[in-house]
């Protein structure tokens, strides 16, 4: 990718002599007036490796930075130094203070989530000194304590070491630091469908498992490309759950349906001024239709509304019966309800939608756009009755930095 932006930035080479040249008035595939001794072979400079981290990058970040806070002071000094840096060590190491604004940009940068009014909030856990298996899974563990808090959750970003020229970081292999298992049993999914490749591939290294509907997958960690990943039971007081009933029907516990509190990323990288962290799981807390109206729902996950249909008695005979639909709200009640009574952090479509709008109208004062993906952020209920379907947003530019990536496999 780097190498890519570099030679698209590249000017291109001139067609036609250009004024000032001593050609310019011959036609341009004419010999030149005079003969010049045949060039000589002489071996092309080899062209330099860019440096494995972009100066461009690092220069636009440090810049940012120095703007965004003016207590920071001039941003003369700091570019020098990590131009500097890069030219003798391919990268350079963001200060603390660096990193953790880093972090909470990604967060704000990130155009499909809805709840980025907090951004500033981001509790930031400089961890770059960790790189064995064993320290990131231990600190993952306390990662989830620490945003779980008894309930109350925290958004929280545990940054573990970056990639350096020759040595790239440790990572882990989970979609998210709690996400249950799915298991084939008979041609059909026990668990969940998005967590049966990673708990197939858990198996493979010992891991045993109750094949229950919610079991929660071990943490695998793999410190270099090829080698064999490690895997970590989570400890109970870890991953804080909460059992799902209903404020009106008390069948729904029958159902059994429960969901972790804290949803951790952790298949993302970081990217700040150039530097990629390639494990940096962070978490907000839930809004409830991620529970209620996707994961407990879809037809490729728990695929929950025949049954929740079936329980409230609806007609499931046609589509027109909206069965589908009603089920859908008193599943997204439950969820709601149970994280309430369980004294567990988790917003609703709606003030989330206003939140969301707060936020850009406060960034909007400052200046600032707000990029943000109209198919993401519009909640998938009831998605009229919430004030971001009204709008359209500033465009997405996938380049934006620092940012929360995809990463590439190994
Ligand atoms: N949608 C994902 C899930 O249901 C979590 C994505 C992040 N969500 C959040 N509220 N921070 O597990």
């Amino acid at each position: 990718m780097i190498f890519d932006r570099l030679r698209t930035r590249r000017p291109a080479a001139p067609t036609a002599p250009t004024g000032g040249c001593p050609y310019a008035h011959a036609h341009p595939s004419a010999p030149p007036p005079f003969s010049e001794p045949e060039p000589r072979s002489v071996p092309e400079p080899a062209p330099a490796a860019p440096p494995f981290t972009d100066p461009e990058q690092a220069s636009e970040f440090v810049r940012r930075f120095h703007r965004e806070q003016p207590a920071a002071g001039a941003p003369e000094e700091r570019l020098h130094a990590v131009l500097d840096e890069i030219g003798r060590t391919g990268t350079y190491v963001h200060t603390p203070a660096e990193l953790a604004y880093g972090a909470r940009l990604a967060w704000r940068n990130a155009a499909r989530c809805i709840g980025r009014l907090y951004w500033r909030s981001l509790v930031v856990r400089d961890l770059r000194h960790l790189s064995s298996a064993d320290d990131l899974a231990a600190e993952c563990f306390e990662h989830l304590r620490l945003a779980g808090n008894g309930g109350r959750i925290r958004p929280v970003i545990s940054v573990f070491a970056p990639d350096r020229p020759g040595r790239p970081a440790p990572r882990i292999l989970n979609q998210q630091l709690v996400r249950y298992a799915g298991h084939h049993v008979d041609g059909a999914v026990v668990g969940d469908p998005a967590g049966a490749a990673l708990a197939a591939r858990a198996r493979d290294l010992g891991w045993k498992c109750a094949e229950d509907r919610f079991e929660v997958l071990p943490l695998l960690v793999q410190e270099r490309p090829g080698e064999r990943p490690s895997w970590y039971e989570l400890p109970d007081d870890a991953a804080l759950e909460v059992p799902l009933t209903h404020p009106e029907h008390a069948w729904f516990a029958e159902l059994g349906l429960r969901w972790y509190a804290v949803p951790a990323i952790s298949d993302m990288a970081l990217e700040i001024g150039g530097v990629r962290y390639p494990t940096a799981p962070f978490n907000g807390w839930y809004m409830g239709t991620e529970i209620g109206a996707r994961n407990l729902a879809d037809a490729d996950r728990y695929d929950m509304l025949a049954t929740v249909a079936e329980r409230l008695g609806l007609d499931t005979s046609h589509d027109r019966t909206l069965w589908r639909d009603r089920a859908l709200v008193e599943l997204n009640l439950a969820v709601l309800h149970s994280f309430q009574e369980a004294g567990v952090t988790v917003a609703d479509h709606h003030t989330e939608s206003h939140r969301f709008l707060k936020h850009v109208a406060q960034e909007a004062r400052l200046g600032r756009p707000t990029p943000a993906d109209w198919s993401w952020i519009v909640p998938p209920v009831s998605g009229g009755l919430t004030p971001v379907y009204h709008r359209y947003y500033d465009p997405v530019d996938p380049s934006l930095r620092p940012a929360f990536v995809a990463r590439e496999p190994w």
